[in-house]
């Protein structure tokens, strides 16, 4: 089974100047997206599946996806801020990743995962995580899509339900999107082995 993680920010700009320091201070909350590429990238080495980052950027000047497999870092994370250093310089340079950012629309986006993936949301007004657990059990490729200090839109959140989207809920307490990601990868991981 592969894994997708999509997750949207309506901050995050391509072009703009960030350093290390800008961006421990918050710039463009590049720090929420850098931690999870680390979790991501924890996960990776504990779980024999693919594991693929979605980063969808919804600032309307970029519109625009990255789509990082976590094989495809080979310095190794040992830190949170080993990862800021290795998510600034994919966006500074994602072809020397064999990455490059797509314009697209974020129904094109879902229409292209659609092709190969079953969307779940997660979304503190879902349904418990164990009522997927057969379904988890038979397929094939997954995306689990988030939002990142923000919750999805309205408009995200209506093109998503046209694709079948299942929900999950982890309860009353609002995670930071990287603990969504540690709790489903830990629950897949007990469930699939
Ligand atoms: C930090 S939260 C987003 C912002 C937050 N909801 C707020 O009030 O500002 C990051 C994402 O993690 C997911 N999430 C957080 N807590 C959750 C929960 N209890 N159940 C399911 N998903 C959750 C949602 O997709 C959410 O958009």
């Amino acid at each position: 089974m592969s894994l997708y993680f999509l997750i949207t920010s309506s901050t995050i700009r391509t072009q703009t100047k960030k350093t290390v320091k800008s961006v421990v201070g918050g710039q463009e909350r590049v720090d929420v997206i850098s931690r999870c590429l680390f979790n991501l990238y924890r996960w990776q080495k504990r779980m024999e599946r693919e594991i693929h980052f979605v980063l969808y950027l919804s600032h309307p000047n970029e519109l625009s996806v990255l789509y990082i497999p976590i094989s495809s870092i080979k310095s190794e994370l040992k830190s949170e801020l080993d990862s800021v250093k290795e998510f600034l310089s994919i966006l500074l340079n994602p072809l020397e990743y064999n990455l490059k950012f797509e314009k697209v629309s974020f129904l094109e986006l879902l229409e292209g995962l659609s092709e190969n993936n079953v969307f779940y949301y997660f979304t503190p007004e879902g349904n418990k995580i164990q009522k997927h657990e057969k379904a988890f059990k038979k397929e094939e490729s997954i995306c689990f899509v988030l939002g990142s200090q923000h919750d999805l839109t309205e408009e995200h959140e209506n093109l998503l339900f046209k694709f079948n989207t299942s929900t999950i809920s982890l309860g009353d307490k609002n995670y930071l999107a990287s603990h969504v990601i540690t709790i489903a990868c830990y629950y897949l991981s007990q469930l699939l082995g």
